[in-house]
């Protein structure tokens, strides 16, 4: 970090969030809050609250929240320093230059230092791009139809010929060869020492939604092979976490995302206008994906390439979606391989009709299914209603299952009753759809995150009724809490509470990385409904012991059974819990 604690601190008492998020979002009072629509999702009827008690931000419906910074940097597109920029301006507050020295930036972690690298060398393959040197690779992007200011939105660039350009680069600028192999940027072998990743090729600088670089993809300008490079996963790039494109898509505003393949796809699909595109990073479409997305939509429309090999990634996110809360629609691109090849034949007007087409993920995982079977021979057709039925059952809601028969009955014409028989005495015959062996796993973080919830309704009480911290901290201490987070945030709550100080906000300031600060917002946001004051004491008193319980369930599982002052404190603790039963609660 930069700055010195006191100094962000500074920064962000003089900026007043409701005032700073006034400027941003129309907000009406309600109780001790502020509501208005959120900026970071889509939605009708507001459920983004501002605290100006806490001093936070917080969408019920989306999950995004945080401090002042948090907002801005989410808003913005900001990294933490442009946001205390740009704060400390606003408030009037001059920002000493020095404190960004060389002295300080041996202080900057590792990261810091990888993602300044990275900014660096995205610069330094712009301008490469912009050059004598770049001007086949200028030709050939705009042979591709990219427009001067897609490249520049995107930060396209070009490396050149030369394999140690950006090598030398570097070292003119004294920077080290172990911090150059962590950075991703280098190879590094016995005969050749180390020398560029990319050479020769456009570069797409890879963005986290902050709009930080994290990585690089590059193209071979023609058929060479292999025709993309990516950067390795590094400290600063997790593939599994980010999204190519997400950075603008995230404030398009718009109600549902596009999920495709390529680099390529989302360029052209921007530039046509539907600036509601990402890609994964030439891995497979992963969970933390659909986590990262829902974030931000609720329905994604896979435009994914028409291929076999497209299918087959849509059938595999298909799943990965819906478990994430999302519905998923298939994008039919035939004649066209991908988005960029079809939006650059039948423009984006077309490619909207295609998206208003899109197809329910349910149907177009039978038209796969059905290309196993003989449509024609009535036994084999018999087979393939059998495994739809198989699949009906899946929906354990009795009127989408319904629809979803009516849907079956009308595109395959089946009659409606006869399938629903047939759904119905599988059902009977207890034949267990896939279905409910994933809904068995997915038990389990449920009761995790039971447990979870658990710590943050707690965290979110110690806040809001401080009174409270007298009995909490009888029974929990911050190691009781065991997600480490969780225990981190608690800590700090904890030394507040001891301070008289309470000021979640603050705590918001020790996390960099707004994804964390997220995180921390939802401790500090999270809610239980009780009606009377009765019913809160009673809430209290078993969130109490859910955490206690968990606590000791969890050093169990954890410690050495020959520990004997481990079993003493479990001891206790159980002790404590039985006199908990009988606690009365005072909250204010
Ligand atoms: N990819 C990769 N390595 C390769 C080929 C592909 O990492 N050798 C990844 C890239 O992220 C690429 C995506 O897979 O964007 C899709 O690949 P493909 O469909 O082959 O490329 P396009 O995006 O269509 O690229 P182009 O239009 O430039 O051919
Ligand atoms: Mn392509």
């Amino acid at each position: 970090m930069y700055y010195s604690e006191d100094l962000i601190e500074e920064v962000r008492l003089r900026n007043d969030i409701v005032d700073v998020i006034s400027g941003y979002v129309k907000l009406q009072r309600k109780g001790n809050s502020y509501f208005g629509l959120c900026p970071f999702h889509n939605e009708k009827s507001p459920s983004f609250s501002v605290s100006p008690d806490k001093q936070m931000y917080y969408c019920f419906g989306c999950g995004a929240g945080g401090n002042v910074f948090t907002f801005i940097m989410q808003y913005e597109n900001y990294t933490f320093p442009e946001a205390m920029k740009f704060l400390a301006d606003r408030a009037g507050i001059e920002l000493p230059s020095q404190e960004m020295t060389a002295q300080t930036r041996q202080e900057q972690d590792l990261k810091t230092q990888i993602l300044e690298l990275n900014k660096q060398a995205a610069n330094y393959f712009y301008y490469q791009l912009r050059t004598e040197n770049g001007a086949h690779a200028m030709e050939y992007l705009s042979k591709r139809g990219i427009t001067k200011e897609t490249m520049k939105n995107f930060g396209l660039g070009f490396s050149t010929a030369y394999s140690d350009d950006l090598y030398r680069y570097f070292k003119k600028k004294g920077v080290s060869d172990e911090l150059l192999k962590q950075s991703g940027l280098m190879n590094v072998d016995e005969r050749r020492g180390m020398y560029d990743k990319f050479w020769n090729r456009v570069i797409f600088p890879i963005q986290d939604v902050n709009g930080r670089v994290i990585g690089f993809g590059g193209r071979v300008m023609g058929d060479g092979k292999p025709k993309y490079l990516n950067s390795p996963e590094t400290i600063v790039f997790d593939k599994s976490r980010n999204l190519y494109g997400l950075n603008a898509a995230r404030i398009s505003r718009k109600k549902y995302f596009l999920l495709c393949e390529g680099y390529m796809d989302v360029i052209a699909l921007h530039q046509a206008g539907f600036k509601n595109a990402v890609a994964s990073l030439g891995t497979a479409f992963t969970s933390q994906h659909a986590g990262l997305l829902r974030r931000y939509t609720e329905e994604v429309v896979l435009t994914y390439d028409s291929d076999e090999a497209g299918k087959k990634a849509a059938l595999r996110a298909i799943p990965i979606l819906k478990a994430a809360g999302i519905t998923a629609k298939v994008l039919h691109m035939d004649p066209y391989k991908d988005p960029d090849e079809f939006i650059k034949a039948e423009g984006g007007e077309k490619f909207q009709e295609r998206i208003d087409q899109a197809e329910n993920s349910f149907l177009f995982e039978l038209s796969v299914m059905e290309q196993k079977y003989q449509m024609t021979d009535p036994e084999s057709k018999t087979l393939f209603f059998r495994e739809v039925a198989a699949k009906l059952i899946e929906f354990d809601q009795e009127l989408e299952r319904e629809n979803y028969i009516e849907a079956v009955a009308v595109r395959y014409h089946v009659g409606f009753e006869n399938l629903r028989k047939m759904v119905n005495q599988l059902a009977m015959k207890g034949y267990i759809p896939k279905i409910q062996l994933t809904g068995r796993e997915k038990k389990l973080p449920e009761k995790e995150d039971g447990m979870k919830k658990s710590q943050r309704i707690l965290l979110t009480w110690l806040i809001e009724y401080p009174k409270l911290f007298e009995t909490v901290k009888k029974y929990i201490s911050p190691e009781d809490f065991t997600e480490e987070l969780y225990r981190t945030v608690a800590e700090m709550v904890y030394e507040q509470q001891r301070n008289g100080e309470i000021n979640p906000a603050k705590i918001i300031n020790h996390f960099e990385d707004s994804e964390q600060q997220m995180q921390v917002a939802q401790l500090f946001n999270t809610t239980v409904s009780v009606d009377t004051k009765e019913d809160l004491q009673k809430a209290v008193r078993e969130t109490i012991a859910k955490v206690m319980e968990n606590s000791i369930s969890y050093q169990m599982n954890h410690s050495d059974p020959t520990d004997i002052s481990g079993i003493q404190k479990m001891i206790e603790n159980k002790r404590k819990m039985q006199e908990l039963a009988k606690l009365t609660i005072s909250l204010s």
